[in-house]
């Protein structure tokens, strides 16, 4: 058992890439399980910033094995261009290995993604315009191409004329829109194949090989808990499955292969796109949050809304993801404030709720019930040692803690590794300032091995 699982606990961007980043370093394989290029994860090593949307954030680590597991939805020309953009910088991508099961991203996936939202009106999702949730409907309808139809143009093609037979009737005759070509698509799909034909392999075996030959192994999530497609605020989610459950969908291990699952949640609350937040503040509070954590979305330049801590819904994503632990982060943007309110409750006509009330009208007009915290106005954004935090912030964490009914293992207070507090003696690595990217005098850890 030596799996530790990455996940989101909120609506997304929690700082998944930020702390898989930091975790990777002691890990031989990472994997992505599920999602695709609506996720936009970050990583600061010193002055360098890596945005990812398809990648794993272990590439950034010569030693490891990246994986992109069946789970995922990959559009190739946005893999690609990542891939070009990290061999730009330097970071080598030879160790990708991408399954061979995963489904594509097509054209017509985002002229169905701007389709839908179009006609929704008023009551769009407010999607990433990724093509995602389009390219996840045609996988459960048994329509989707798969990585493994890129080595194959015979078949590529038969399949690509199948499903653009029924494509293109409906958006020539329902939408009025033109047509998208086999040929075209084709000609497009075949150059990408030959490019990523050595990168695609059966993911499955070769994470469980790995664990097998107990070599430690990090599974990425994307998105977040709120947005998974059964246990999210649906219709407001996103397509897959970011709990815990999509990690063995999406990349073929089982429970039993998991040790630590840590749900990463901000110290407070952030969302992109439509949906109810019952703490959400739409006021100068939400603004102070939204200006000092910089909170704008890094796939597509959205303003994320923000609200207070809501630990109803910390303790439900502790309950579905059966998490082991918290990663709690941006907890330096809350020095701002002179007191700091957490949501322990809902209350709606006349009753309380502990827990996510089962009926999403109930989640959509709930009040909030708070509590109100002290608040410490200290910059904690060089602290390293939890000792050393103001001890209203070391209340704050406990409070999350004794809620979630977990320990918080890492304190995130700021975007760099360096602004983390940890139990430094479980990282390989001390966590001075700097990249840890591919470089030719590289000496990967002990069992690491260079490509
Ligand atoms: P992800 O999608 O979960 O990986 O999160 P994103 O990368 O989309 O968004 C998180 C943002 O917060 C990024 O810009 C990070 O660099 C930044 N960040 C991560 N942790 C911290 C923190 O503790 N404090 C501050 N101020 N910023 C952080
Ligand atoms: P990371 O991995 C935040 C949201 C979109 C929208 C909904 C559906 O960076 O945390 P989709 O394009 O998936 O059909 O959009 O899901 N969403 C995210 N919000 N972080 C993400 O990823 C997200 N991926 C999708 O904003 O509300
Ligand atoms: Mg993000």
């Amino acid at each position: 058992m030596a799996g530790t699982v990455i996940l989101g606990a909120q609506w997304g961007d929690e700082g998944k890439g930020k702390i898989t980043d930091l975790m990777a370093d002691r890990m031989d394989l990472v994997a992505r399980f599920a999602g695709g290029n609506n996720a936009g994860h970050t990583v600061v090593c010193g002055d360098d910033e890596f945005k990812l949307h398809l990648m794993p954030c272990g590439i950034l680590y010569p030693h490891i094995t990246t994986v992109i597991g069946n789970g995922v939805v990959i559009n190739p020309r946005v893999l690609l261009e990542e891939m070009d953009g990290l061999q730009s910088r330097g970071i080598s991508c030879a160790n990708l290995k991408i399954s061979c099961n995963a489904h594509l991203v097509m054209p017509y996936h985002l002229a169905f993604d701007q389709i839908g939202e179009q006609s929704l009106g008023s009551a769009k999702l407010g999607t990433t315009h990724r093509g995602i949730g389009p390219a996840y409907a045609d996988k459960a309808d048994r329509m989707g191409m798969r990585v493994q139809d890129l080595l194959d143009e015979k078949i590529f093609k038969a399949k690509l004329e199948v499903s653009l037979e029924r494509k293109n009737a409906v958006l020539t005759k329902a939408f009025g829109q033109d047509p998208f070509s086999v040929e075209e698509i084709l000609t497009e799909y075949m150059a990408y194949a030959e490019r990523l034909a050595p990168h695609i392999e059966d993911t499955s075996l070769l994470i469980h090989d790995a664990l097998r030959d107990g070599r430690k192994v990090l599974f990425e999530g994307a998105q977040g808990t709120l947005l998974d497609l059964d246990h999210g605020t649906y219709p407001f989610v996103t397509s897959s499955s970011p709990t815990i459950g999509g990690v063995f969908t999406g990349t073929g291990v089982g429970p039993r292969d998991i040790e630590k699952i840590i749900g990463v949640a901000k110290a407070y609350v952030t969302r992109v796109g439509y949906g109810p937040f019952p703490t959400e503040q739409e006021n100068e509070i939400g603004e102070t949050m939204g200006a000092r954590g910089v909170e704008f979305g890094t796939t597509t330049g959205r303003k994320r809304r923000c609200g207070w801590l809501d630990m109803v819904l910390l303790r439900y994503a502790v309950r579905v993801n059966s998490l082991t632990g918290i990663a709690l982060t941006k907890l330096d943007v809350l020095s701002a404030f002179d007191r700091i309110k957490v949501c322990v409750g809902y209350s709606f006509q006349g009753k309380i709720f502990h827990e996510l009330p089962p009926h999403q009208t109930i989640f959509h007009k709930c009040e909030p019930q708070y509590l109100e915290l002290a608040g410490w106005n200290d910059d904690i954004s060089e602290v390293t040692e939890r000792d050393d935090l103001p001890e209203a912030a070391r209340r704050y964490v406990e409070f999350v803690e004794q809620g979630a009914g977990v320990p918080v293992e890492m304190i995130s207070v700021g975007p760099k590794r360096t602004q983390t507090i940890i139990k430094r003696e479980e990282y390989r690595r001390p966590l001075e300032e700097g990249p840890y990217l591919y470089r030719e005098d590289f000496e990967p850890p002990a069992g690491g091995v260079r490509d």
